[in-house]
């Protein structure tokens, strides 16, 4: 990372604890004018660094300034008192998923293990505590190339365990007034508490967990503090005294961003591969499952074809597929009847212009990382 980018990293930083401090100390127009410029030089890191892992939190900070921005005009305006927290019980209730996802390990390709593994670890201890004379892990980590079904697996372990689900978007936690990330980290926490006393168990499930650390060196407005809660809290769960069943589920296509004191605290560390023939067989029967085929089309042989595509990829194979006979169609018979059955040929017309969207380089470094940090 070159100097120039901590450079203006630094002064955005000077710029947020300026403006978060006249916020709080109810100076509206110093608050302004410091959220403009941090602002300004956040928008001028993403211009000149525009592949900086941090871009997507910096966007969201650029979000949320412009949003406390407007508000303050708002507040100065109608000349109101300022309310100085942003971060209610409230919103936390909001990451609560109320409406479960429609999701099941049934519409999973494959990763039985993945399952399983999750299923053992949160189960047998919330039924059994007094098999458990040592205690058991909270912290389960799910980590592999993207687009190979981490979300999914977290969103329908929502629906197969029965437990209260708390979806956390680490990015939104990051975008927060500086000083109110590690509070909202605590909050989560402390409700997480308050569910478990249902005798449920609670999970956790952050999302893209590495923008929550982000690197030490590009952090803003001391950001090292909400790792430190997160830590903190995660250490406080083992407290056995007092029966909570709270776990975390972490997901991540970057563990390499994750630090070893982090690391060490998900126990359990799940390796969400590249799909196997058996399981992009599995991708190709789930996706075409509504679609009419060629009756020669042979979905094993395809599935040699599709090495090193993802599940995401394939679902998007599938579809292009099929909209090539849509499109048909539509050409032909102006959208009136029924499409044609989709050939080996819609696929390999597909597949010239689709590449794996995950390098073999890339395979190898996941398979290195998990070497060195294996552990289910
Ligand atoms: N094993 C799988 N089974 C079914 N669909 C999958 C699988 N893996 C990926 N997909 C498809 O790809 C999409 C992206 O997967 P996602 O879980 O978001 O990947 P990740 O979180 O690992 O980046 C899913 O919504 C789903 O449509
Ligand atoms: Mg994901």
């Amino acid at each position: 990372m070159s100097n120039s980018l901590e450079y203006l990293e630094g002064v955005a930083r000077h710029y947020a604890i300026q403006a978060v401090r006249h916020d709080r100390e109810g100076n509206f127009g110093e608050a302004i004018k410091n959220y403009r410029n941090a602002v300004k030089i956040l928008k001028k890191i993403i211009q000149l660094y525009p592949d900086n892992g941090l871009v997507a939190v910096y966007k969201e900070w650029i979000k949320h300034y412009e949003k406390r921005i407007a508000d303050l005009e708002n507040l100065r305006n109608s000349m109101l008192p300022v309310h100085g927290e942003s971060t209610t019980e409230a919103s936390i209730d909001d990451l609560v998923v109320k409406e479960k996802p429609e999701v099941t390990f049934n519409d999973i390709a494959d990763l039985e293990q993945a399952k399983e593994a999750i299923k053992e670890a949160i189960l047998y201890p919330t039924r059994r505590p007094d098999l458990f004379p040592l205690g058991w892990p909270r912290g389960i980590l799910l980590f592999g190339p993207p687009g190979c079904g981490k979300t999914l697996l977290a969103a329908a372990v929502a629906n197969e365990i029965d437990s209260v689900f708390i979806q956390v978007d680490a990015a939104s936690i990051m975008s927060k007034w500086l000083g109110e990330a590690e509070k909202k980290v605590a909050l989560i926490f402390k409700k997480a508490r308050e569910y478990s006393s249902s005798g449920k168990p609670v999970i956790i499930f952050i999302d893209e967990v590495d923008s929550l650390l982000g690197t030490y060196a590009s952090e803003i407005g001391g950001e090292v503090r909400v790792r430190n809660q997160f830590l903190k809290e995660m250490d406080g769960l083992p407290d056995k005294s007092k029966k909570h069943f709270i776990y975390v589920i972490a997901a991540t296509n970057k563990p390499w961003k994750l630090d070893e004191p982090f690391i060490r605290r998900f126990q359990k560390r799940i390796y969400v591969p590249l799909p196997d023939k058996k399981a992009r067989i599995q991708l190709l029967e789930l996706y075409t499952k509504k679609l009419r085929l060629s009756p020669d089309l042979d979905l094993s042989k395809l599935a040699e074809v599709l090495e090193g595509y993802t599940g995401s990829d394939i679902k998007d194979i599938v579809m292009a597929a099929h909209l090539r006979t849509v499109k048909e169609l539509f050409e032909k018979n102006r959208g009136v009847g029924e499409a044609r059955a989709i050939t080996w040929d819609d696929f390999m017309h597909v597949l010239k212009v689709r590449k794996p969207s995950v390098s073999e380089d890339l395979v190898r470094v996941y398979d290195s990382w998990y070497s060195k940090f294996k552990a289910i």
